[in-house]
């Protein structure tokens, strides 16, 4: 298991409450992608969520498709366990048609040619090799099944972020030289709609589309510097003691306190993928 993998299973529940709830919404979004492929199945659809986190997407895609099963598919078991309890709390119809399964998207818990559809939200810039893991999410479609996933476009043409700027100077006034975090191997974030289209062809794909899109999520003073304190910058504040930890805490809320709710209205440029295994 990589380090990237404890790492949310350590956080889950901080991924839960700080990070979870920004990416539902356009999670949402992606099954509207699969609506039509699904209710030409003329039958109940076999559906698996790769890199499923605490649940969100696999029990939004069992709500909206109240025949389908859904393979709740995720590496790290703190994150599996916080989306049986979602789902446990989505009610017996929705927990019923869900299924478990540790396994990572370069060997999905599944067989070959076992599932109509394959979803995955915020999860393919993770992959240590996103080739590998879109011929795995061909492997386990049926012929005639469909992928869908979402992830970032390249993060370094996200617009300026005021409070994320403000943040980073209440860190630089505390004279410290910013460590950076461990390296990890992971494939990054898709250059754009027409590299995603290539990256699916080349794993087998046909039909393949890809479009750009926009998360956007509207902080609040309050929200962003929690989210910062407690799940975003875990790592930095693990180096600073106590007296750091407060200075840093009440100068970025003197610092965002100052800012306009407008500034507070993050977009990022997102990539919507999908394609489909051919027949033969
Ligand atoms: C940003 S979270 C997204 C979770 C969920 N899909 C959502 O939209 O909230 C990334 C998830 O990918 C999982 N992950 C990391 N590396 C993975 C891999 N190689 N294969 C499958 N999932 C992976 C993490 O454990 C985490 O649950």
């Amino acid at each position: 298991m990589s380090a990237l993998i404890d790492g949310y299973s350590a956080d889950a529940a901080l991924y839960l409450r700080h990070w979870a709830p920004v990416l539902a919404p356009t999670a949402g979004r992606l099954l509207d992608e699969l609506a039509d492929h699904i209710a030409a199945l003329g039958r109940p659809a076999r559906i698996l969520d790769v890199g499923a986190g605490t649940g969100a997407l696999a029990v939004a895609a069992a709500a909206r498709w109240p025949d389908a099963t859904v393979v709740v598919s995720e590496p790290a078991q703190g994150m599996l366990e916080l989306a049986r309890q979602r789902a446990a709390a989505a009610g017996a119809d929705i927990a019923g048609r869900l299924e478990f399964a540790i396994g990572q998207a370069g060997q999905l818990p599944v067989a070959d040619s076992s599932v109509d559809a394959v979803v995955s939200s915020f999860v393919f810039q993770l992959v240590p090799d996103r080739d590998a893991a879109l011929r795995e999410a061909a492997r386990v479609l049926s012929p005639g099944g469909m992928l869908a996933y979402v992830t970032w476009l390249d993060r370094d043409g996200r617009r300026p972020f005021r409070p994320g700027d403000e943040f980073d100077a209440a860190v630089l006034d505390l004279g410290i030289d910013e460590p950076e975090p461990p390296p990890q191997e992971h494939a990054g974030d898709v250059e754009s709609p027409r590299a995603a289209m290539g990256e699916l062809r080349r794993a087998g794909f046909a039909d393949v589309l890809a479009r750009a899109d926009e998360l956007v999520h509207a902080w609040t003073a309050e929200s962003y510097l929690d989210y910062k304190l407690g799940y975003d910058e875990l790592f930095l504040l693990s180096l600073l003691g106590d007296d750091q930890r407060q200075r840093l805490a009440s100068d970025a809320r003197r610092r965002l306190a100052r800012l306009r709710e407008s500034d507070f209205r993050w977009h990022a440029p997102i990539v919507i993928a999908r394609g489909v295994k051919p027949r033969d």
